[in-house]
């Protein structure tokens, strides 16, 4: 059939199988365009489809040729159906992997559920018998306790005052103003229980307890800072006390990793245009700005050149790993450079719906956007039939 982007506020129905697959493409040719990284062999992605996570995998498996398996939660294609856009960016990776020779396999499933742990553990034991680096990238708004058996719910709302500021809506440009009511105790709990650490916790306790994770292994989970006009509802917001709950659990993870000399990290990344952070209030605002005079500056990365760059200048570089004064990465260093911000405040003061198109890069926004669903993308004829009903190889 021929597809074309069909929008519903925040998501995008339809997803571009031969334009996602173009995505994965372009992001394993940029990275080996930066050659070797002398990383990790055997890696496990949870969270492998899209964004950071997808990232990840590309840059483990063509930069560093890495086995990879790959966790994520999908939507397979139906007949006259598209599948979600991690869908058909596994299938693409997996054939791209596959050409060059390296192992790839895939889970689609709920990565906070005991049977896809286990389905893990059974995997790597069959395949690997040991993995070596393990990159936890979930972005999720529920979450459905394995023990208790309950559906939490995150929620986005900042905590103890409520929060007005300026948003926009990157589909018409609209700047308006929009007012957040606080969160109660209940909201910032559920958003920590989907969005905080545990989960990464009893990933590692599980592979560690089957006896999977090899001497050295490493492990690397993705948080956020941001800038001062989306503290109150992000850093310092719901979202902010999760956040803060999964820099913690590195801490503890890394003391479980001791015996096997392991180690947790979290490096904070730069505010990108991802499913997950299109959804916050006020964050496409800042992103359109951020944008604006990041390529300016000549200093614009997407995800894959911010893991791109995380693995070779951070993580492999041979040197020690440089971490802040509480003990994370930081590859967030360009978009919070103290220029950069300044120029922020300035911009986001003025911003209108009249003047956005000029001071802030909307139009970036909306292509990043459309390029999440495999839309806009050079190199693929989308007046063509596209096959939906994709396969990933290794998932039956
Ligand atoms: P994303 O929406 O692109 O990716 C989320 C991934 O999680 C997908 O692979 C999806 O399939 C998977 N997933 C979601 N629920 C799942 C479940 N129940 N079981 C298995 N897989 C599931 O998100 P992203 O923006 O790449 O976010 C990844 C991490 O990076 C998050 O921790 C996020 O907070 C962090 N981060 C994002 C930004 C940003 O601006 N986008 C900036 C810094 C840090
Ligand atoms: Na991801």
């Amino acid at each position: 059939m021929i597809i074309e982007p069909r929008m519903r506020g925040f998501i995008c129905l339809t997803a571009h199988p031969e334009g996602c697959a173009q995505n994965v493409k372009n992001q394993i040719e940029y990275v080996k365009s930066k050659g070797h990284i002398d990383g990790a062999k055997k890696v496990l992605v949870i969270g492998a489809s899209t964004g950071f996570g997808l990232a990840s995998r590309i840059t483990s498996a063509f930069g560093s040729d890495a086995g990879t398996i790959g966790v994520f939660f999908e939507k397979p294609p139906s007949e006259g159906k598209t599948a979600t856009p991690g869908w058909y960016n596994s299938a693409a990776f997996e054939t791209e992997a596959h050409k060059a020779g390296l192992y790839a396999k895939s889970i689609n499933g709920d990565a906070f559920s005991n049977e896809v742990k286990q389905q893990t553990i059974d995997l790597i034991k069959a395949d690997l018998g040991q993995i070596d680096m393990v990159i936890y990238s979930l972005a999720s708004p529920v979450r459905m306790h394995p023990v208790t058996g309950v559906l939490h719910r995150s929620v986005l709302k900042p905590i103890g005052q409520t929060f007005s500021n300026k948003t926009v809506d990157f589909h018409t440009g609209l700047v308006s103003q929009v007012t957040i009511e606080p969160a109660n105790q209940e909201d910032i709990d559920n958003t920590v229980v989907v969005m905080g650490g545990e989960d990464w916790k009893m990933w590692i306790d599980a592979l560690k307890n089957a006896g999977v994770l090899a001497n050295g292994a490493t492990t690397i989970a993705y948080s956020y800072i941001g800038p001062e006009v989306t503290e109150a509802v992000y850093r310092k917001g719901t979202i902010g006390r999760a956040k803060d709950d999964l820099e913690a659990t590195a801490f503890k993870i890394t003391d479980d990793l001791k015996s096997l000399n392991g180690k947790a990290y979290v490096s904070v990344n730069k505010a990108l245009v991802t499913q997950a952070s299109s959804a916050i209030p006020v964050i496409p605002l800042y992103i359109s700005l951020l944008y604006k005079i990041m390529k300016a500056e000549g200093i614009h990365e997407g995800c894959i050149e911010q893991i791109q760059r995380l693995f070779e200048q951070r993580l492999y570089s041979g040197k020690e790993v440089p971490t802040d004064e509480k003990g994370r990465i930081r590859i967030d260093d360009w978009e919070m450079r103290e220029d950069i911000q300044e120029k922020i405040k300035v911009l986001w003061a003025k911003a209108t719906s009249e003047n956005l198109t000029e001071i802030g890069d909307l139009a970036g926004y909306k292509q990043d956007f459309l390029n999440l669903f495999g839309f806009g993308l050079n190199n693929v004829d989308y007046k063509a039939e596209s096959n939906e009903l994709v396969t990933i190889s290794s998932i039956k």
